[in-house]
């Protein structure tokens, strides 16, 4: 674990580099907000959430939320978690506007497919969990 981490920094580190800078956009409503050099395409922007947000829904996205994300995105969701000090880039931070300008459909694609060193969780998580996380990171996080 400890090797992988270390190999996906320096491939992380390597990538950032050829990539330049990421640019910060602020959308127009139903435009992708570009955060960084990592995007969901527009298809993903407009699937929606098919988990009505309820306490069942957020109890179990706790859950999978301590035990999936919490090392690195922070218990707080500020993306200040003990692993997440040493990865570059850090860990997204979940109490930025600029964060839930995304739609649910691009923060589930962005799961599903992970962006070293954050890991994919299409295989480790069932659509339901992927989609109760994020009611959850929105209950608990999106402060607006
Ligand atoms: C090994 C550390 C790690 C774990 C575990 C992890 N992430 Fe991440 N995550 C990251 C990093 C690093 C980034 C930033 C990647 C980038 O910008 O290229 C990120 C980015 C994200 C983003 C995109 C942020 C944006 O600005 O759009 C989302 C959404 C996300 N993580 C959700 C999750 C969820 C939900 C879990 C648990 C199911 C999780 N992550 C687990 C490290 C991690």
């Amino acid at each position: 674990m400890l090797l992988n981490v270390s190999k996906a920094v320096v491939v992380v580190i390597g990538a950032a580099l050829l990539a330049g800078s990421g640019k910060t956009v602020i959308p127009t409503a139903g435009t992708p907000v570009e955060l960084s050099s990592w995007n969901a395409p527009h298809s993903a922007w407009k699937k929606k959430n098919p988990i009505p947000m309820s306490a069942a829904s957020i109890q179990a996205g706790q859950a999978i939320f301590s035990q999936n994300c919490e090392a690195c995105h922070g218990a707080d969701g500020k993306g200040d978690g003990p692993t997440g000090a040493f990865l570059n880039p850090h860990p997204a931070n979940f109490t930025k506007a600029s964060f839930w300008a995304q739609t649910d459909g691009a923060i589930f694609w962005k799961i599903t497919h992970g962006h070293s060193p954050m890991p994919s969780f299409r295989d480790s998580l069932s659509r339901k969990q992927r989609w109760n996380v994020i009611n959850y990171m929105r209950h608990a996080f999106d402060k607006k």
